[in-house]
């Protein structure tokens, strides 16, 4: 069996001081939020695999239905030998990716969650012998030093998670990425696209209310870390549409007025009785936006291609 390397390549108190950071930041802000990179600890790992499953979530079987039908296009036009995964998570889908990617040598995921890359590098390498598999902890909205690992390289960032990032944040994100590109290299993209609010809002609110689980699992995790007392069950999970940003935003909105006490930050945070916390936001995408804030990041679009019926996108580029 080949070897299965993880790396941390932040320091061990890295993730605590961006959280303090975070928490710190998003809760005395007006309107309060947090960011959904705090959502992924094994539970909530473990709840987004969940949530890929349900009838309502079509993202993720929509992004396979294309990468099925795809990844040898892909694999021929990028000709990679290392693939690079940010937000790899379970690496579920990207297993159409390895089956076609014939010349593959190393496979180097990039997660902030360390269970969700142990579980999936261990049944790589155990599946795949002679993969290479080289993980990496880390924030992909940090800079990223990646192993030197021979070229060319598929650099993929599935799953829709880039919405996640807000406008300024994408900007910076692709341009960071793209300097990562060297010539030859390319970036495959998948984008949730814009359609029709009850799907976009069901997806993200489903029956079981596994989602409304997933969400809460932020609360679970700051007050596990620093030491709060947030009830989840005092919150209420919400998901809407913002029509003119054309994105989905996840919110818990406090039950009542109440007063969340963090001591690792020395702070008290007051809810009002009906207060939102934004938790997500999950933008949806447009082909010409997505072309355009590629562009603008030094990337062109050589490849487009959507699900049959034209829910999600997954688009190849290269650098310019
Ligand atoms: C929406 S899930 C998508 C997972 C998988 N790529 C898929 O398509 O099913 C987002 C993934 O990105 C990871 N993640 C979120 N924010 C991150 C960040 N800032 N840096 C690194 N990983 C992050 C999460 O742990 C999770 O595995």
């Amino acid at each position: 069996m080949s070897p299965f390397l993880l790396t941390r390549t932040l320091p061990e108190d890295a993730t605590g001081a961006a959280l303090r950071a975070d928490v710190r930041e998003g809760l005395t802000g007006s309107p309060k939020t947090l960011p959904p990179k705090w959502f992924y600890d094994a539970h909530g790992s473990e709840l987004f695999e969940r949530i890929t499953t349900l009838p309502e979530y079509y993202p993720t079987r929509a992004e396979r239905e294309i990468l099925l039908a795809r990844a040898g296009e892909i694999a021929a036009v990028s000709g990679a030998r290392t693939l690079v995964e940010l937000g790899s998570g379970s690496s579920e889908k990207t297993r159409h990716l390895l089956d076609a990617l014939t010349g593959l040598r190393t496979y180097v995921p990039v997660d902030v969650s360390a269970s969700a890359l142990t579980l999936a590098g261990e049944a790589l390498v155990a599946e795949r012998p002679g993969l290479e598999v080289h993980a990496l902890i880390a924030d992909f909205t940090a800079r990223l030093t990646l192993p030197d690992t021979p070229g060319p390289r598929l650099v993929a960032f599935l799953g829709g998670t880039i919405g996640n990032l807000l406008p300024a944040e994408r900007a910076a994100f692709l341009a960071s990425v793209r300097s990562l590109l060297a010539p030859g290299d390319a970036l495959l993209l998948g984008t949730d696209l814009v359609k029709d609010e009850t799907v976009l809002v069901r997806a993200y609110d489903d029956a079981a209310g596994v989602t409304a689980a997933f969400n809460k699992n932020v609360l679970n995790v700051v007050n596990r870390e620093l030491d709060a007392d947030f009830d989840p069950a005092a919150f209420e999970h919400v998901a809407l549409w913002d029509a003119e940003r054309e994105w989905i935003e996840m919110r818990l909105r406090s039950r009542t007025a109440q007063t969340v006490k963090v001591p690792a930050l020395e702070l008290a945070v007051d809810f009002a009785a009906g207060e939102e916390l934004r938790t997500e936001v999950s933008a949806k995408f447009r082909q010409e936006g997505v072309r355009a804030e590629l562009s603008a990041a030094g990337l062109e679009t050589v490849r487009w291609w959507t699900d049959a019926q034209g829910r999600f996108a997954l688009s190849l580029s290269t650098a310019r």
